[in-house]
Order: structure tokens, then C-alpha cells, then sequence
């Protein structure tokens, strides 16, 4: 096993994901081309759903955040699952939609939702919108109005939490685009003005803290201050929540320098948390949803690519150049976020050659790892980058006229195209 269960090395030294030797599955299905362990994505969704079961009870819930990837299979598989989904935009709505996924499942996100977007949500019978602020509520409302519908909402409420993770990846804080800061009196005001829609039914309140968090530390500290929220306004306003929805961030091994994270036992350690401070505050228990994107989806994705230019720089570094990059994984552009790159063609060579792994782009920041070491590859070889589940192809791009990789997937062994592979026809084809 390499970091995650799906990952291994066979007899010839070759990387394997879920078994599959990844030389003969570039080989088949060509590079770049991102793989998806369809049965890993399933046990980690079975994971989460006994997990919130046993330690947070009632209707509690896992929501999967649809933004970590996104595509008609793996709502097909979310809906065989019985897996709640949260959505970000039209566009997610509608790949569940045309994958048949139940609409009254969704959680409808967005700090700037348009009033088409809403429209939509709304006339799909989209089960929960997750109002913003006031501008949303007040255009949901006359929206729901029009066309004589009740939705049922969360509002997504800032708690001020700052979960010491990522800046750009952080979005709980008062200062941020997203909900209403329970700190400014915002929060209290926007539950006040809910209240008095007509055609809008609150269930309770949304908030989300960050991303990669590896202890329950900020998810405790969101609960307790969310809670003390809900106590205030029951006492304010005779408003009981039914749903607290605590938002995504729980964190995924992407190196050995990682932690090892066991989230059933989080759940559990939370789910005990939030119990005694129910107690202690004397609230009923509401609901308790969580949205997990990333550690339902990244240990169950790998990236093939096929080396080309192998260049070292005497006094400076080594390159090697694969054929992808940014247009297929922007993160370490954006975040150097740190992933593992092996040789996948020759997994058991002593991994000693130290260089940078640079993508096809015109762009010199266009990098998907640095200072690493790999086996020193020769053109031709296929060079792998695990645990690309989450935020690869959802935020893939077709800078340069960049075809994007396809999405296989793999089912008990067998793998299976789930996204076709771009063609040059398809880049063109919106050119008038
Ligand atoms: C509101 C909300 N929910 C859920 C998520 C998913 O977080 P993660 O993929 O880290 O679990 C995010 C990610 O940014 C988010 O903003």
C-alpha cells in the first residue's frame, strides 16, 4: 500500500491502482487520464453515513460537496448510495439532474446565487437552499411567490472561526463573502427577517469553517459557538432549528508528511462534544449534517501522465515535463499544495532523483510538484500523482486549448470510462 489502500506496487514494479497495473491503464486509455476507485468512493460514503448513524443520530446526515468532482457517474453512484449531495451552481444541479439524482436531496450553496439560478432550484423541487444573506432571501422569496412554492432553507451563518489552515482555503471568518457574521448582530437580523417569509421555511443554519482540518478542534469550536447561537434564538425568537449543517473540511493524506486521520473516530469524538454541550445548554439536539467533498473523493483518484522532456540544469534543478499539468490540477499552482509523484513504471528503482515536475503550459507557474524525488524517469515513462480525487478535474481547465483528461473509473477491478477524454472537435465546437 502506498498512503492509501487503492495504491500498491506489483511483481513488475509498477504502480497499481486498485490492483490494475497504471503502465497498462495509461497504455489503454491514454495520458494524462485522471482514475476514480468507484469502490473506495463507495466504502468512504458507507463510512460516513453508520459513522453519523451511530455518533450524531436522528436524521443526521453526511452531505457530499459536489465541487470536490463532479460528473453524471458519481451522481449515479451518490444517488445508489442514498448519499445527500450539496451543490455550488446550476451547472452541478443539472449533472445531478441528468444523472437522475433526487432533487429534494440537494443542498443548494452559493454566495451570489442568480435569481435564474434560484428559479431553477426552485422549480426543480431542489430539497434545501442555503440563503446567503438577506438580497437572496428576499428575492427567494418573491421567486417561491411566483411560482406558488414553500422551499425550505438553511441560512448560512459565519461563526468566526479560523481553523489555521490554508488563507485562500478558509472561509469561516467574519471577513468573508460568505453568510452572516453571528458577531455583527447580522446573523440575528437575517434569522428575524427569515421568519417573516411567507413562502420560505427555515430549518436551521449552515456554516462552514475550512479545508484539510485533521482534528476536531475547529469543528468542535464551530458546534459549540453555533449552538450557543441556536440557544439565543430560540430564546429570541422562538425559533427552533431542526438542521445544523456543519460544513466540509475534514482532511485527506496527500504525503507522508500528512497525519494519518481516522474520521469515524472524529465523528465519534465530535459527536460526543456536541451532546454535552446540548446538555449543558439545555437545546434539543438538532440534526447534524456535515459536507465532506474532498475525503469522500481524493484517496480514490490517481493522475497518469506520460514523461517527455527529462532536463537537468548542472548548478540548478531537474525537470521533468508531463503531458498535463495546471489544465488538469491546478492546486499547486494556486496553493503549492503537496502531492505524491512517483514513477509509476518504475515504482521499486531507488526513488533519488530530485527535480520539478512542470506541465505542458505556456506558463512558467504552471508546476504540479517541487523539490521532490522520483525514480529518474526517461522519456516515455508514466509518472503518477496520487490522491487526485478532489479539486483536479472540477477545477480543470482548457487554458491553451488544453484538451481535459478523461475520468475512468474502476468497479470491482474493471475499469471504465465515466468522462470521455476532450477532443480538439469539442474545444472548438463553441466558436461561432
Ligand atoms: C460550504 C462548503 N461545504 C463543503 C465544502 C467541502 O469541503 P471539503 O472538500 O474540504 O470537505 C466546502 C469547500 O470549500 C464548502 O465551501
Amino acid at each position: 500500500m502506498i498512503l492509501h489502500e487503492s495504491f500498491g506496487i506489483n511483481e513488475k514494479g509498477r504502480l497499481t491502482i486498485d490492483g490494475l497495473d497504471a503502465v497498462e491503464l495509461a497504455d489503454q486509455f491514454g495520458t494524462p487520464s485522471m482514475f476514480i476507485s468507484e469502490d473506495k468512493v463507495r466504502k468512504m460514503c458507507r463510512m460516513y453515513k453508520s459513522a453519523f448513524a451511530e455518533y450524531f443520530g436522528g436524521a443526521s446526515s453526511p452531505i457530499y460537496a459536489g465541487k470536490a468532482l463532479c460528473f453524471k457517474r458519481l451522481y449515479e453512484v451518490m444517488k445508489e448510495e442514498e448519499f445527500l449531495a450539496d451543490c455550488v451552481s446550476s451547472g452541478e444541479i443539472e449533472t445531478a439532474r441528468a444523472a437522475g439524482y433526487p432533487m429534494e436531496n440537494i443542498f443548494f450553496h452559493g454566495n451570489n446565487k442568480t435569481d435564474e439560478d434560484l428559479k431553477r432550484a426552485v422549480k426543480y423541487g431542489v430539497g434545501h437552499i442555503v440563503v446567503d444573506g438577506v438580497e437572496e432571501l428576499l428575492a427567494l422569496e418573491d421567486i417561491c411567490a411566483a411560482e406558488g412554492r414553500i422551499q425550505k432553507i438553511l441560512l448560512r451563518i459565519t461563526p468566526g472561526i479560523d481553523p489555521h489552515t490554508h488563507k485562500k482555503i478558509i472561509t469561516g471568518n467574519v471577513d468573508s463573502k460568505f453568510g452572516s457574521a453571528i458577531s455583527t448582530g447580522q446573523a440575528e437580523a437575517i434569522v428575524r427577517l427569515a421568519l417573516t417569509m411567507k413562502r420560505l421555511d427555515l430549518s436551521g443554519f449552515h456554516c462552514h469553517v475550512g479545508s484539510q482540518i485533521f482534528d476536531i478542534d475547529p469543528f468542535r469550536d464551530a458546534a459549540d459557538i453555533m449552538l450557543k447561537f441556536i440557544f439565543d434564538m430560540e430564546k429570541n425568537t422562538g425559533f427552533e432549528a431542526k438542521i445544523l449543517n456543519l460544513g466540509g473540511g475534514f482532511g485527506v493524506r496527500y504525503t507522508e508528511d500528512d497525519p494519518k486521520i481516522d474520521y469515524r473516530d472524529n465523528i465519534r469524538r465530535l459527536g460526543e462534544e456536541i451532546d454535552k454541550m446540548c446538555a449543558s445548554l439545555g437545546v434539543n439536539k438538532p440534526s447534524i449534517m456535515m459536507e465532506p467533498g474532498r475525503s469522500v473523493v481524493a484517496a480514490a483518484g490517481a493522475t497518469l501522465y506520460t514523461a517527455g522532456s527529462v532536463k537537468e540544469i548542472p548548478g540548478f534543478r531537474n525537470y521533468v515535463s508531463i503531458d498535463g499539468g495546471m489544465t488538469d490540477n491546478p492546486r499547486y499552482t494556486l496553493y503549492q499544495s503537496q502531492y505524491t509523484v512517483l514513477n509509476a513504471t518504475r515504482t521499486t528503482d531507488r526513488a533519488d532523483w530530485e527535480c520539478t515536475v512542470g506541465g505542458r503550459c505556456c506558463e512558467s507557474g504552471d508546476l504540479i510538484a517541487e523539490g521532490i524525488k522520483i525514480a529518474k524517469p526517461k522519456r516515455g515513462d508514466i509518472i503518477a500523482v496520487l490522491v487526485t480525487g478532489a479539486y483536479n478535474y472540477s477545477m480543470a481547465s482548457n487554458y491553451n486549448r488544453v484538451p481535459r483528461p478523461p475520468v475512468v473509473m474502476i468497479s470491482k477491478g474493471k475499469p471504465y470510462v465515466a468522462v470521455r477524454r476532450e477532443t480538439y472537435d469539442d474545444i472548438i465546437s463553441l466558436d461561432e
